[in-house]
């Protein structure tokens, strides 16, 4: 057996095989940061399954390399990349617009975008990165697309958290960093407003047809360590054998994606294609209230 078999089948001791053969013919997702990682693997599942998928990425090139990438792979892909920068709401706007102007229908929002662990770092808006393009880039472009959403219902919009929200805490007093930044602290915490924000919009929507699902992906080989120093690398890779491909990782995705709504939980967190229970701080409802308050108060926005 080969390595990669070999390391295959130790993680199928942890984590459940899960397939399925729904087809998505007549459905339009859109998906962001696409053009890598788990974000590229959802897309091209989607695209398998039938659905036209639009692939929101920063850079327009590797943008469109991903879509011509799905189309050499998959048969009769639906695919089109669009340039979005998660850390400039103009950028967010100009999206919005481009898909409100090409699209009739929207039925799934996977806002899978994101940036770890990374130097301090402020977006075009002056809000600090992870916090500003992992939580409020996503918060902002669902405002902006719900309308969308609810005229396409059913419908459903996909958060990617991160088992890591766990520690994290939402640091309301410096929500910019500028007092004390940590990286991991900042990441914790973006991952944490991910939970937040899927449990507070799954209530807000209750009855519109707009459902929601925050997605922990587990451990998976991409580019996400990018800005991880070598040592927490090496500590990381001594768990190998735990660590998923990007196809194995998009599967919780794909099941919120694909599972039909009434065998889901409307708000709830999955992991390894089930649901699962967030730490406390993820289901404190008066955090997710206050962080929904907050996150349109930075924005301008009434939501
Ligand atoms: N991999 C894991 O082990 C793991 C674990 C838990 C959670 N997650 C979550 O899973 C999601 C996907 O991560 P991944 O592992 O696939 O990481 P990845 O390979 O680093 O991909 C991240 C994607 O986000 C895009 N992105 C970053 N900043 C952006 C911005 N300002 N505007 C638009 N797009 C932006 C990147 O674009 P560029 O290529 O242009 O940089 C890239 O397409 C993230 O939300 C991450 O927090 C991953």
């Amino acid at each position: 057996m080969s390595k990669a078999g070999e390391m295959q089948g130790l993680r199928s001791l942890f984590y459940p095989n899960w397939s399925s053969d729904v087809r998505l013919d007549g459905k339009t997702a859109v998906v962001t940061g696409a053009n890598t990682g788990l974000g590229k693997e959802t897309a091209k599942d989607l695209a398998g399954r039938g659905a036209r998928v639009i692939l929101a990425c920063r850079d327009t090139a590797r943008g469109e390399e991903a879509a011509r990438h799905i189309v050499r792979e998959v048969k009769g892909a639906k695919v089109v990349a669009r340039q979005l920068d998660l850390a400039d709401t103009r950028s967010i706007c100009r999206f919005a617009e481009s898909v409100y102007s090409t699209e009739k229908a929207l039925h799934y929002l996977i806002n899978n975008a994101g940036v770890a662990i990374c130097p301090y770092a402020t977006t075009a808006d002056g809000f600090e990165l992870q916090f500003g393009v992992n939580h409020l880039g996503h918060f902002f472009l669902t405002f902006l697309l719900l309308d969308l959403l609810k005229h396409s219902a059913p419908s459903r919009v996909i958060n990617l958290s991160s088992c890591s929200h766990a520690m994290g805490k939402i640091h309301f007093d410096d929500l910019s960093g500028e007092k004390r930044y940590h990286p991991v602290k900042a990441y914790v915490q973006s991952k944490l407003a991910n939970v937040l924000f899927t449990r507070e919009l799954g209530r807000r929507t209750k009855g519109l047809g707009v459902t929601a699902y925050a997605v922990d992906p587990g451990l998976v080989n991409t580019k996400i360590i990018r800005h991880i120093k070598q040592p927490l690398v090496d500590i990381i890779k001594t768990f190998r054998f735990m660590i998923k491909t990007p196809a194995e990782g998009a599967y919780t995705t794909i099941y919120c994606t694909v599972t039909p709504a009434e065998e889901l939980s409307n708000g709830g967190f999955y992991r390894d294609c089930a649901l699962a229970t967030p730490c406390n701080a993820g289901r404190d409802e008066g955090t997710a209230l206050k962080l929904w308050a907050v996150s349109c108060h930075l924005l301008g926005i009434h939501w």
